[in-house]
Parts: C-alpha cells; structure tokens; sequence
C-alpha cells in the first residue's frame, strides 16, 4: 500500500463527520478469523488467498460504498497499475476466447498446476445466445460488439475492465484478471476478440 494511500485511509478512519457507514468492525474481524482458521493451503490455493490488499481492505471497512475521495485516489491508483497490450494489439483470436470464456477451470484447490485458467465469465455475464445457462451477477454482455462498438476508448475501456475491474468501480464484484495474473496477455487478447469480433458468437 502507497504511503499517499495509507494516510487517506488513516485520515478517514480517524472520522470524517460525513463518512458514509462503516461496516460492522467486530463482524469483519470474526469472519476473518474464522476464514483464517477454516482454510488449509492445497494444490494452487494457497492461503495468501486471505491476504487483502488495501481494495479489499477499504470495500470491506465501508461496506462496499466507501467515501469517494478514497474511492478516486485508490481507483486512479489500480488504473495507473494497468498494462496494455504491445502495440495496442487489442483483439485476438475469438475461438481461443470463447474456450476461455466459458471456462471456470484453474486455480481451485482441486485443479494441478497444468490445468488451464478459464476466465469464467459466463458465471456472471450472459454472452452468446448459444449459452444454455449463464450466471446475472454482471450485466449481459450479449452483442457486447455489435451494440457498443469497436471505438479506441471503447477497446481500451473493456481491456481495463477485464484487466482489472476495479480500476473503474472500485468495490465491483468482478475479478481482478490481469491485476492478479489469472489471466496473461495473449489471454485476454482473445477473451477481447470474443466480444468483439463481429464472426464471434456474442455478436452473431
Ligand atoms: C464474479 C462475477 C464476474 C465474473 C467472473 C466476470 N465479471 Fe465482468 N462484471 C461483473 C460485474 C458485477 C460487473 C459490473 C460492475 C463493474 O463494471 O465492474 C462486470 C462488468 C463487466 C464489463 C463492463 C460492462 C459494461 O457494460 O461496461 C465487462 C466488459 C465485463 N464485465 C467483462 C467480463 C469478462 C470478459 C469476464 C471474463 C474474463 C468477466 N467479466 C468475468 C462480474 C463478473
């Protein structure tokens, strides 16, 4: 955590008068703790998993609504994180992108190192209208393309989105890919050129 970061947020939890509500500190800390007990390290879960970063720190402390200068300073902070693709080469190849997509393999406790991280996007977005089922926790990303267009600032908006999506909403529920290293580069090139490409499901 920056020193610029850790001042803000020593500043606010000293009290604005005006601070929206904190969440209930005892609550936290027994939920942590018994995250902290109940889990064991195994296979690619290790238990720096319950580690959090000064994100998930300030999401937690204000119920995920915290005050928005804090908002904008660590927002700007994960945006500045950000890296884009070489040679602004957004798109990829949407087959390898759709295998991603609707894969939630990887990084759980059951999958060995050599199992493939999916980017499990279908869990909470809608995609094409081939899906049978697909989880609503996001917004629909059907005909993501084919309504929003290919513009620069749009590409390089849901690049950010997908690289770190808390670079745009601070509290969002939707994983950090890059931010983490979930997902690499090339990865997320296809993933783009799924919900772009107009040949891609999504748009079709
Ligand atoms: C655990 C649920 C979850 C997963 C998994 C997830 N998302 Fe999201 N996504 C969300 C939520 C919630 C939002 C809305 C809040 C926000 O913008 O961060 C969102 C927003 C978005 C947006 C912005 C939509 C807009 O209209 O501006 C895009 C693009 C997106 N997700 C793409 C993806 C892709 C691609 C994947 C897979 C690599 C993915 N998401 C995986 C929950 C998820």
């Amino acid at each position: 955590m920056s020193i610029r970061i850790s001042v803000a947020i020593c500043a606010l939890l000293l009290g604005l008068p005006c601070a929206p509500a904190l969440a209930d500190d005892a609550a936290l800390r027994t939920a942590l703790e018994a995250a902290r007990r109940d889990f064991e390290a195994r296979g690619p879960a290790g238990l720096d998993r319950l580690d959090l970063d000064a994100v998930q720190t300030v999401c937690n402390r204000w119920a995920n609504n915290p005050p928005s200068e804090l908002q904008s300073l660590l927002q700007a902070e994960q945006l500045a994180a950000v890296k884009y693709p070489e040679g602004g080469n957004y798109l990829g190849d949407w087959k390898k992108g759709e295998a991603l997509a609707q894969s939630g393999r990887g990084l759980t406790w059951s999958d060995g190192a050599k199992v493939a991280t999916g980017g499990n996007c279908y869990n909470c977005h809608e995609l094409a209208s081939t899906e049978l089922a697909y989880g609503t926790l996001g917004p629909s990303l059907a005909r993501y393309g084919q309504r929003r267009g290919r513009s620069p600032d749009l590409l390089r908006y849901t690049w950010a989105k997908i690289y770190n999506a808390k670079a745009s909403s601070l509290c969002s529920n939707m994983p950090r890919f890059g931010h983490s290293g979930a997902l690499g580069e090339a990865q997320i090139r296809h993933i783009m050129a799924y919900l772009f490409d107009p040949q891609s499901p999504v748009n079709r």
